[in-house]
């Protein structure tokens, strides 16, 4: 896996070089993307890449690339790196200058970056489920951006390992947005609920696959917000994300969520989502 696209061109790891003056380095002056391949192919890479650009311009950048040109590099680097399942990483920084805060005038070009990483589904925990703790949200309020700067983010998951746990379940004003590196979603009496896609959370890809899942399989979907007192109470509790997929929690702060175990509908849900991720060339 060590050959990267940086600067218009393929290298190898051991090639390249980043600049001490890159506004992604001074500031997180920048956004990313993570896009999953499955058997060598890439997986809804389209809508990741709409939502990069999205987020560019959220932060006034501009993408360097077209889609097409994106999925051609993101193409490349499954291929020259003969990744089978894992993702492709890209991120866009506001480019090399002297470090003030204000953008660089005149402008510099962006820095476009992107690699492939192997990284297996995570099977094993998405058969027994995974616990989290509650962290308070204290991220600022752009979270819909997929900004490289997670200070808030990486602070909570480090709360959250160093509890033995999977993940951060995120909480502003007691009321759950999502993760710290995905989203959540909670199940009361049949029925899955979600906060909604405003600037509190990021729209995840896979969340949107999976309200769309439940549209297709019959499951009442309401995107509306829940507390974490509630989630406490919820009969089952998963996230989701490009690396978790459909991700059971059957813990919150070591109180078990309905049976502690993985739920009916959770696992109805992985199911319809393992049904649609690409397979093997050749067994299609
Ligand atoms: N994280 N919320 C946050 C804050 C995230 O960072 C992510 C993704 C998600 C889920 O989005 P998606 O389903 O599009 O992956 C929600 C990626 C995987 C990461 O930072 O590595």
């Amino acid at each position: 896996m060590s050959i990267y696209f940086i600067d218009g061109k393929f290298a190898d790891k051991q090639e390249i070089s980043i600049s001490v003056d890159d506004r992604g380095y001074y500031f997180g002056d920048g956004v990313y993307e993570v896009i999953k391949v499955y058997n060598g192919k890439l997986y809804t890479a389209n809508e990741h890449i709409q939502r990069l650009f999205e987020s560019a311009d959220k932060i006034k950048l501009s993408v360097p690339y077209t889609e097409q040109q994106i999925i051609e590099i993101a193409s490349k680097l499954v291929e020259n790196n003969n990744l089978d399942t894992g993702h492709i990483y890209l991120q866009v920084t506001r480019g090399n200058a002297k470090r003030v805060h204000q953008f660089p005038n005149p402008s510099v070009q962006p820095v476009f970056m992107a690699y492939a990483l192997t990284n297996p589904r995570l099977v094993a925990n998405m058969e027994v489920g995974i616990t989290v703790k509650s962290v308070e949200d204290v991220r600022w309020l752009r979270c819909d951006i997929k900004s490289l700067n997670l200070l808030g983010n990486v602070l909570a998951k480090q709360e959250a390992q160093e509890a033995g746990c999977f993940e951060a379940l995120l909480h502003r004003d007691g009321v759950v947005t999502e993760g710290s590196a995905s989203n959540f979603f909670g199940i009361k009496d049949g029925v899955v609920y979600t906060h909604p896609a405003t600037n509190l959370i990021l729209n995840g890809i896979t969340r949107q696959t999976v309200m769309r899942l439940c549209q297709e399989i019959g499951l009442p979907i309401e995107e509306k917000a829940f507390t974490l007192r509630e989630a406490f109470q919820m009969d089952e509790l998963f996230l989701t994300s490009t690396t978790s997929e459909v991700m059971p929690v059957v813990a919150v702060d070591q109180s078990l969520i309905g049976e502690g175990q993985p739920g009916v509908i959770t696992k109805k849900l992985q199911e319809a989502f393992a049904a649609q991720i690409p397979v093997p060339i050749g067994k299609n």
